[in-house]
């Protein structure tokens, strides 16, 4: 089965042909990276602007490129939420008009959840070796943990009472004086960094799992940066620091969520903060099962993970797949939290 995702909730336009929910035949990601800098952070009309802009221009692209006939693709999907509205609009409106104009059936796919499907794009292992599984989204917008039981099954075990994980390095990094988005340039200052220079605070373990919390740890850096001489030690070792806290939390999460969900048999790490080389290897030392990231390509925002999403809504007749066209543009959290944990 071919699938074209469309992406567009934030600032990357993205579209890729996807088979079988697993082989990549094309991908096109175009950021806007560059536009937004200069505000430091994106400006949500200007970016549904740039997704009118880009849009056609990158289906002509990637029908070219990929050599395949439009009339082969079997369904579109696109990012239905959550995200920028203006944002979600344009891709919506250009996944719509395709589905029409091709004779295609439309799948809308929450951007979330898509982020997991990412995560499995151009690997081999069998589905049932992989699920249950313990699955992080990790990015720019959310900080969530799940259980899967499958690829469209998902139980919320955890999430952000405040700031997501990459917002927290984005905010960091502009308070280190570094370029938009920080998170690269948040890792890349903590490797020249040392250990123990600085105390940064644990959030507290609360008995319930349904908490991750950085902006503690925010509000930390901010007066550590301001007490300090600023030299380019002294950032660094608060780009250390923080680093290790804001994913230290994450591991500890987990492992409490190991003992809960022992059934698990993986462990899938996804979104844009799984690009981080730290996070790869603390997750990879503190937990024997196996633990899957994407590639870089698939962190960030890109349109494979959106068609890879539908391929498996597509193989589920259960209502648990739960996306429907209600557009909203923040997560519905009440509709995926956990039944037995109190919070
Ligand atoms: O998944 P994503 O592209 O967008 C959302 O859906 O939010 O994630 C973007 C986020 C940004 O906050 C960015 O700073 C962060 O992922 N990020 C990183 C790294 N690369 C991207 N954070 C930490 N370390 C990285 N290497
Ligand atoms: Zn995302």
């Amino acid at each position: 089965m071919l699938l074209l995702g469309v992406e567009s909730s934030c600032d990357e336009t993205a579209l890729a042909l996807v088979r079988d929910g697993r082989h990549v035949v094309a991908s096109l990601i175009a950021s806007q990276a560059a536009v937004h800098a200069k505000w430091g952070g994106v400006i949500p009309e200007i970016a549904a602007r740039e997704h009118l802009t880009a849009l056609n221009k990158m289906y002509d692209q990637l029908i070219d490129e990929s050599g395949v006939s439009a009339s082969s693709i079997d369904a579109i999907a696109v990012s239905q939420g959550p995200g920028l509205v203006g944002c979600l609009l344009v891709g919506a409106a250009f996944a719509k008009g395709l589905s029409q104009a091709l004779g295609k059936p439309l799948i809308p796919v929450n951007h979330v959840h898509a982020h997991v499907s990412g995560a499995l794009l151009g690997i081999d292992e069998p589905l049932e070796n992989i699920f249950p599984t313990l699955s992080l989204v990790v990015s720019g917008g959310h900080t969530n943990l799940y259980y899967m039981k499958h690829a469209t099954h998902f139980e919320l075990l955890a999430h952000t009472m405040d700031d997501a994980c990459g917002e927290s390095f984005d905010k960091v990094g502009k308070m280190l004086g570094l370029p938009y988005p920080g998170g690269p340039h948040v890792e890349a200052l903590a490797k020249q960094g040392s250990p123990g220079k600085l105390q940064m605070p644990r959030m507290v373990e609360r008995k319930s799992l349904l908490t991750f919390s950085y902006s503690g740890l925010k509000t930390a850096v901010s007066h550590a940066v301001n007490r300090s001489s600023q030299t380019d030690t002294t950032k660094a070792d608060i780009a250390y620091s923080f680093q290790e806290e804001a994913l230290g939390q994450i591991v500890r999460k987990l492992s409490s969520a190991m003992n809960l969900r022992p059934a698990a048999r993986s462990i899938i790490v996804a979104g844009g903060v799984a690009a981080n080389s730290r996070f790869r290897s603390m997750m990879s030392a503190a937990f024997k099962i196996p633990v899957w990231f994407p590639s870089l390509n698939y962190c960030s925002d890109n349109g494979a993970m959106i068609a890879a999403m539908a391929y498996y809504q597509q193989q589920v007749t259960s209502d648990d797949s739960g996306v429907d066209w209600d557009v909203f543009s923040r997560y519905p959290f009440e509709r995926y939290l956990a039944k037995d944990l109190s919070y």
